[in-house]
């Protein structure tokens, strides 16, 4: 038997178990998924235990993508400039360290919206962890400008000057949003504005959204935030956060296993799973 599994903390409302086990059996691999309560001060110890008990790949997740980074023995150059880990390959007691939230979020919106994005014009709402992730990977993708938003100004216009290298970025304060929406493909929320059980937060006036546009949400629970609620029914085509749940956890899969993920039974039972 196969061992995999993911490090968090909180771990026990994870759909990750769920999700992988499934794809295993799916997929015919005799490999168990176990969530691990990892407490904060035991990270050191639990990495360790990876190659002690020969795991051979964990996710990890809330609090432990930033300080896991100096456990390993190697991270892949995507990780590195985003700062965090979320999975974990142990090749026969090397431990190497990759970030697949970004592009499993590029991923989700290519097969689910059948989007081109070399040439768009993408805002991203928020300057957080969740926005460096995703930002690097869409800044991969070629896109034509990538304008970070946030309410804190100074967040936006750091992590702008840290994707410069990738793509044409510039960061403002929630003043450059009218001007940044107005002349966008792709309005994409970051933020937990508008996240269980603040359902009716926006990320930003959805005055200012329109048809023009793809409006995305990185959150899953409500799947249909209110922001694009309010996109849509300003015509805008929408794409929710659920995708890159499901695809973050393909590209694990894949890098662990080598074979193409099961998409449609892994995300057929999360969504069973969010009843
Ligand atoms: P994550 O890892 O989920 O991205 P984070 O690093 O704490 O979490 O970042 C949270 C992001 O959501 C930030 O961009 C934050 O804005 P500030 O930098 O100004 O704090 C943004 N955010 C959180 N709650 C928000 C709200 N109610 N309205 C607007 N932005 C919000």
């Amino acid at each position: 038997t196969i061992l995999y599994g993911v490090f968090g903390d909180p771990v026990r409302h994870s759909k990750s178990p769920i999700m992988l086990n499934r794809a295993f059996r799916e997929s015919g691999i005799n490999a168990v998924y176990a969530a691990f309560h990892v407490a904060p001060g035991a990270l050191g110890d639990a990495v360790r235990g990876i190659r002690a008990l020969g795991y051979r790949g964990v996710n990890v997740t809330i609090p432990h993508k930033v300080e896991v980074m100096q456990y390993l023995d190697e991270v892949d150059e995507g990780a590195q400039v985003i700062g965090a880990v979320n999975t974990i390959v142990n090749d026969n007691g090397r431990l190497v360290g990759y970030n697949t939230d970004g592009i499993g979020y590029v991923r989700s919106l290519k097969e689910e919206n059948g989007l081109e994005l070399a040439g768009r014009r993408v805002v991203l709402l928020g300057a957080g962890g969740a926005a460096r992730g995703v930002g690097y990977a869409l800044a991969r993708e070629g896109v034509a400008s990538l304008r970070i938003v946030n309410r804190t100004a100074e967040r936006a216009v750091e992590l702008a000057a840290a994707l410069s290298a990738y793509a044409d970025c510039a960061g403002a304060g929630m003043d450059g949003a009218a001007a940044a929406v107005r002349d966008a493909d792709i309005v994409v929320n970051t933020t937990s504005a508008g996240m269980h059980p603040n359902v009716d937060d926006v990320p930003l006036d959805p005055e200012l959204l329109h048809g023009g546009l793809v409006a995305s949400d990185l959150i899953y629970n409500p799947l249909k935030t209110k922001f694009l609620a309010e996109a849509e029914r300003r015509g805008a085509k929408v794409h929710g956060g659920l995708g890159m749940f499901i695809y973050q956890g393909a590209y694990a899969f894949e890098y662990w296993t080598g074979r193409p993920a099961p998409v449609a039974a892994m995300r057929q039972t999360v969504l069973e799973a969010l009843g």
